[in-house]
């Protein structure tokens, strides 16, 4: 036996017998996966396989995986007790972005909406269920939130792509997200706030003014930005009473995105981007949910399923059906 495979052999026992790397000290999140309408958008499936639970792009992966979170897809229409049994075993699912509209947006939503009450749930008996949404993630929370789809509005002109600073609320200095810790060692509200830091992708938002009771009883909203219409939208909000975060800009985007020259990678654009990596791996740690075993652990890892380079840094993951 060559001594390449003996190791591998005894890798091998050793994840099967060891229930290390232990949660939450080191995290597993859940991303939602992108349905295959909106994957189509993305990039034609490859020829002959099973791609019927949608797909991943790269950049989540990668950018979660950058700051010591291993990732697990959730199938976004899975039946619900299918979905609940990852939710058990997770300390967070992350929204993506994307492009959904129309009724495929409405069933989505759907879906979504059950996730969002099963970490309503959790928090309020006090496990701290991490939810986190980028752009379209953002915008899906927002909606729920709201109760009302109405008030997401597809109004906003120059803003996909763009980079830009952020303007803080007064609640900042409190934020969780954007408060004292991101304030030093490192200046990451100094940086966000003076610099084009931020990269949108988007013509939907939320309008500030359209805001709710429903919304308010739930969220705070850290940051706003206007289009180039002058047209205000929110750009991050997080919960006072659950462990929710989300930004209508792409943080995940900014290390390994290189398809347009807007796209900033300056130092100080990526040190935005690991400090919200980071933060998301601090706010999953408040979560004691566990896979039963390393090798549940490692059988779902999104490293199981098929990934094609689609060039200029992005990649897609397909997700097989259930
Ligand atoms: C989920 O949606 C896909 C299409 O994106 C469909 O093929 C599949 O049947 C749906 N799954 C369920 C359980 O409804
Ligand atoms: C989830 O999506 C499916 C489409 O695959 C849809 O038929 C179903 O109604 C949605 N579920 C909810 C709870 O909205
Ligand atoms: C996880 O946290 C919840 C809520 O604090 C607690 O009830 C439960 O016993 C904990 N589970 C484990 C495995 O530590
Ligand atoms: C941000 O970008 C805009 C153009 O989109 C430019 O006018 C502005 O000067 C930039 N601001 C900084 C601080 O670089």
């Amino acid at each position: 036996m060559r001594c390449t495979t003996l190791l591998s052999v005894m890798a091998l026992l050793a994840v099967g017998s060891l229930a290390f790397p232990k949660q939450p000290a080191n995290p597993i999140m859940a991303i939602v996966t992108t349905p295959l309408s909106d994957c189509y958008g993305i990039s034609p499936p490859p020829a002959g396989l099973d791609i019927y639970g949608g797909c991943i792009e790269s950049y989540y992966v990668r950018w979660l995986e950058a700051s010591g979170i291993r990732v697990v897809p959730l199938i976004w229409n899975a039946s619900w007790t299918e979905r609940k049994a990852v939710l058990d075993s997770v300390n967070g699912a992350l929204f993506p972005g994307g492009g959904l509209g129309g009724e495929a947006f409405t069933e989505y939503l759907g879906n979504a909406t059950q996730i969002f009450n099963y970490a309503t749930e959790r928090n309020a008996l006090g496990d701290a269920f991490f939810l986190w949404g980028t752009c379209q993630g953002f915008q899906v929370l927002s909606v729920i939130a709201l109760q009302d789809a109405s008030l997401l509005k597809c109004i906003y002109h120059g803003t996909d792509p763009s980079m830009l600073p952020l303007d803080f609320t007064s609640y900042q200095p409190a934020s969780v997200m954007f408060g004292q810790r991101a304030e030093s060692p490192i200046n990451i509200v100094g940086i966000l706030q003076n610099q084009n830091s931020t990269l949108n992708w988007h013509s939907c938002g939320i309008n500030p003014s359209d805001l709710n009771a429903d919304f308010n009883s739930i969220f705070k909203v850290i940051s706003t930005n206007v289009d180039i219409n002058g047209l205000p939208f929110i750009s991050s909000y997080e919960s006072t009473t659950n462990n929710f975060f989300a930004t209508q800009f792409h943080p995940e985007r900014i290390l390994y995105e290189f398809s347009d020259d807007i796209i900033g990678h300056t130092p100080d654009d990526i040190l935005v981007s690991h400090y919200l990596s980071m933060f998301i791996a601090a706010r999953l740690k408040l979560n004691n949910h566990s896979y039963p075993t390393a090798t549940d652990a490692n059988n779902a890892a999104v490293e199981n399923f098929p990934v094609y380079n689609l060039g200029w840094g992005s990649e897609l993951y397909w997700i097989s059906g259930n």
